[in-house]
C-alpha cells in the first residue's frame, strides 16, 4: 500500500468528524437558505420541487469515510444527481470505464443504476483497494466491478477494454495528455461520456485551456506519471468551448449539461457546491457522432 503523507494521515483522521459536523439534520436540508450565487447560473426550466435529492450516499456511508477528497453529505449527493439522477437511462446494461475511480462511489453508483459491469482505473493504490473493500462491502464482486491500478492514460494505451458508457469524473483537470486521454476513450467505441469538471473562465466564448501544476503528494491531484518531473505534474483546466473542441476532435459532442441551478434550488443549505454554484464547474453529458457500435470485425 501506498504509504501516506502525514497531511493525507490527518484529513483521514478528521473527515469522520468533519463529515458528521458538515451534515444538516434531515429535517433542515430543504429549509435553509440558497447559496448566494445561485443566481450566477445560467436559467433552469426544470420545475420547482423537481429536482430534489434522493440523498443516494446515505444507502452507503462507507463512501463517507474512505475518501478525503469532498466526501461531504451535501456534494456527494448532489453530485449523484447530477451524473446519474439526468444520465439513469445511458447505465440500464451497460458496461462502465470509470476513470480515475478513486474509492469506488461513482462505479457503485452505476451498478446500483443498473449498469452491468463497471471497470475503474486509479492510479493510487490506497484508492484501488479501498474501491474493491467498498464494493464488496455493497455485494458486487469482482464479476462485476474491477479495478486497475495505473495512470489512465498508461492503462488505456496498453489494454483494450469497451464500454458502453465512460465517466471521466474530477479527472480532466488532473492532465495536460489530451490527445491520449480521447483517443483512449475513443477507443472503447462508448456510445457516451459524462464528465464532471471545474472549468474557469466556464462561459468565455473561446477555447482556452488554463496550465497549472499541482502536488502529486495530494490524494485528490494529479498524480506522478511519466512525464513528471519533480514534486508536481503539469495540468490543464480546459473551458466548455475547449472542452467541445477536444471532444469533436475525437467524434464526440456535448448533448447537455446538468441542471445544477435546479439541485441548487430545491436542496437549499447544501454547502461544498459553490463551483458549481457559479458555473465554474459543470456536468456534461456527451454522445458518440457515431453512436452505434461498427461491426466487430
Ligand atoms: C478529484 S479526484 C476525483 C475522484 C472521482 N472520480 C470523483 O469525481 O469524485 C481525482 C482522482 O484522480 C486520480 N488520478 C489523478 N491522476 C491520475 C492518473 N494519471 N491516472 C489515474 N488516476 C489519477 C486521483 O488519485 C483521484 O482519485
Amino acid at each position: 500500500m501506498a504509504r501516506m503523507s502525514l497531511r493525507q494521515q490527518a484529513a483521514r483522521a478528521l473527515r469522520g468528524v468533519a463529515w458528521r459536523i458538515e451534515r444538516p439534520p434531515r429535517g433542515a436540508r430543504r429549509q435553509a437558505a440558497p447559496p448566494p450565487d445561485v443566481g450566477a447560473l445560467a436559467s433552469t426550466d426544470s420545475a420547482p420541487g423537481s429536482r430534489t435529492a434522493s440523498w443516494f450516499f446515505e444507502q452507503f456511508p462507507r463512501f463517507y469515510m474512505t475518501s478525503s477528497t469532498h466526501p461531504t453529505t451535501a456534494r456527494l449527493n448532489l453530485r449523484y444527481e447530477a451524473i446519474f439522477g439526468e444520465n439513469r437511462d445511458v447505465f440500464a446494461g451497460a458496461s462502465v470505464l470509470d476513470l480515475a475511480s478513486h474509492d469506488g462511489r461513482w462505479s457503485l453508483a452505476a451498478l446500483a443504476n443498473g449498469a452491468r459491469s463497471v471497470t475503474g482505473i486509479e492510479a493510487r493504490p490506497d484508492l484501488v483497494k479501498a474501491a474493491a473493500e467498498n464494493l464488496g462491502e455493497y455485494g458486487y464482486g469482482a464479476d462485476r466491478a474491477r479495478f486497475i491500478t495505473g495512470d489512465v492514460h498508461e492503462v488505456l494505451s496498453t489494454q483494450d477494454f469497451e464500454a458502453d458508457v465512460v465517466l471521466c469524473l474530477g479527472f480532466l483537470y488532473h492532465t495536460l495528455r489530451y490527445n491520449e486521454l480521447l483517443a483512449g476513450i475513443r477507443r472503447t467505441n462508448a456510445g457516451y461520456l459524462i464528465i464532471d469538471t471545474f472549468s474557469p473562465h466556464m462561459m468565455g466564448p473561446a477555447p482556452n485551456v488554463n496550465v497549472i501544476t499541482e502536488d502529486a503528494d495530494e490524494e485528490g491531484k494529479a498524480a506522478a506519471d511519466a512525464y513528471t518531473h519533480g514534486p508536481s505534474v503539469l495540468v490543464g483546466r480546459p473551458n466548455l468551448a475547449a472542452i467541445r473542441t477536444m471532444l469533436g476532435a475525437y467524434g464526440y459532442r456535448v448533448e447537455r449539461l446538468s441542471d445544477w441551478a435546479g439541485l441548487l434550488r430545491d436542496n437549499p443549505g447544501t454547502d461544498n457546491c459553490g463551483d458549481y454554484a457559479n458555473g465554474r464547474r459543470i456536468t456534461a453529458r456527451c454522445v458518440s457522432a457515431n453512436a452505434a457500435r461498427p461491426a466487430v470485425t
